[in-house]
């Protein structure tokens, strides 16, 4: 029996079925990954938007690894250095308001929810208009403010509350608008609901319409936020400003927490016992975020994403004219997703099995999240893989200078490529796992 297989036995009868996995993923540097059995992969998922500075960063292990020697967990009842700091940060970053911190993206969400409730209260006002085809979490409220009919079936009666507009239809939202009406949630690029950005008029609609109507505009930045889209927030693309917005996933690059950040209208609605979480902001947290912060800053990851965003869209795009299913690349920066005019689940499991990690998300998109320090030579490496998957799977249909065409878009040098293990090698589980010093001491 593989290392995997044991693995996967104990945890199929151990932990509950949330999800459908297939590897036992036990290392990861930068945007690889290594499985029990020590085959390699390129991660273009990074834990789904978690990694943006790459997997086990040495600037954060070390911030981790020195706090956790240091003090792990006093409780909110008392001051924490690295939670000032880190709120100090984010709020010189947007907003310029105070921070509540929380341990995930629904918690995030949840307190933007409690903190629209609080502030409406008195006016009789509680009800949050979000987006269909959205994803705000998997908590019951959360859950209601999410778009999605199979996120909410079977736990119904769903909390009461929210209510539905189409992304992109400002007239949508305004229909729904009442005297019980708090806010407005959105996402600025949608990612579970498959890669879909709303519009940049749309964002500057829903701040005029938020303002001329007394509500609150917020901002689910769980997955589009911290870089992904070349910007800090990717609501800044639009140039509105929220009043508040959420932030987990990569916030901590891998070590669990979640921000609510307001802007000084919100700033003060929470009070002392109105709202609370045991583990949120704990030093070891912060320092994990302090620290995927100044990577993010001192790297220059912000332009790094915008630029790798930009080879692997026009490496993408070149399959529109060489495969007949592929219909469209979705998104910004490096939250790309390629569209197909059928199911995906083939093609990502093909590409997985020869060292490529993707997701497939509503259904027909194959979703992109790599590290935003992902190297010119991955990114040829997985635009290869996927050329060769989806010819595999779909044959070409193009001449052949459509495919040289494309071949010349996705320049990246060649002598790059020779530095890392090829895809062969992955798929054939001969590429090394990274050295132990490395992993470890950095
Ligand atoms: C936009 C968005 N909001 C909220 C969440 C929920 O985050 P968490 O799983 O950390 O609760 C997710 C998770 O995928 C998300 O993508």
């Amino acid at each position: 029996m593989s290392k995997t297989q044991e693995i996967a036995e104990r945890f199929d009868r151990y932990v509950m079925h949330t999800y459908a996995q297939q590897l036992a993923l036990v290392e990861g540097r930068g945007t690889r990954v290594w499985d029990a059995d020590g085959k390699v992969y390129l991660d273009f998922i990074a834990g789904i938007s978690v990694q943006n500075v790459g997997h086990c960063h040495p600037r954060v292990v070390a911030a981790v690894q020195e706090q956790v020697a240091r003090l792990m967990h006093v409780s909110n009842l008392y001051y924490t250095e690295n939670q000032a700091r880190l709120a100090e940060r984010l709020s010189g970053l947007a907003l310029g308001g105070k921070c509540f911190f929380c341990n995930s993206g629904a918690e995030a969400n949840e307190a933007l929810i409690k903190l629209a409730r609080l502030w409406g209260h008195d006016a009789g006002k509680y009800e949050v208009i979000c987006m269909r085809n959205s994803f705000h979490g998997r908590t019951l409220a959360t859950a209601a403010a999410t778009g999605q009919a199979k996120i909410q079936k079977g736990f119904e009666p769903m909390p009461e509350g929210f209510a539905h507009a189409d992304l992109n239809d400002l007239a949508s939202v305004e229909a729904l608008v009442n005297d019980k009406t708090v806010a407005v949630l959105v996402e600025a690029i949608q990612g579970e609901g498959g890669v879909i950005p709303a519009a940049d008029e749309f964002m500057q609609g829903l701040r005029k319409l938020c303002d001329d109507r007394g509500l609150l505009m917020l901002c689910d930045e769980v997955q589009c936020g911290l870089g992904r889209t070349g910007d800090w927030f990717a609501f800044q693309a639009s140039g509105v400003e929220p009043d508040a917005f959420s932030l987990a996933k990569s916030l901590g690059s891998g070590y669990p927490i979640g921000a609510a950040v307001s802007g000084p209208k919100l700033a003060d609605v929470f009070t002392p016992g109105r709202h609370a979480s045991t583990f949120g902001g704990t030093p070891p947290a912060c320092a994990a975020a302090l620290a995927t912060l100044d990577v993010i800053e001192e790297e220059g990851l912000l332009a790094k994403a915008r630029r790798a965003g930009d080879l692997l869209r026009e490496g993408l795009e070149g399959f529109i004219e060489l495969f007949p299913h592929v219909v469209s690349v979705r998104g910004r920066g490096l939250m790309l997703g390629l569209e197909l005019d059928q199911p995906v689940k083939e093609l990502v499991e093909r590409m997985r099995d020869v060292g490529l990690l993707t997701v497939a998300t509503a259904e027909t998109v194959v979703r992109m999240l790599p590290p935003l320090n992902v190297k010119d030579n991955e990114l040829e490496e997985a635009l290869d893989i996927i050329h060769d998957c989806l010819a595999e799977i779909h044959g070409e249909s193009a001449p052949a200078e459509a495919e040289a065409e494309a071949e010349a878009v996705e320049a990246a040098p060649e002598a790059d490529a020779a530095e890392e293990p090829a895809p062969e090698e992955a798929a054939a589980g001969e590429a090394a796992a990274p050295e132990q010093e490395e992993a470890k001491a950095e």
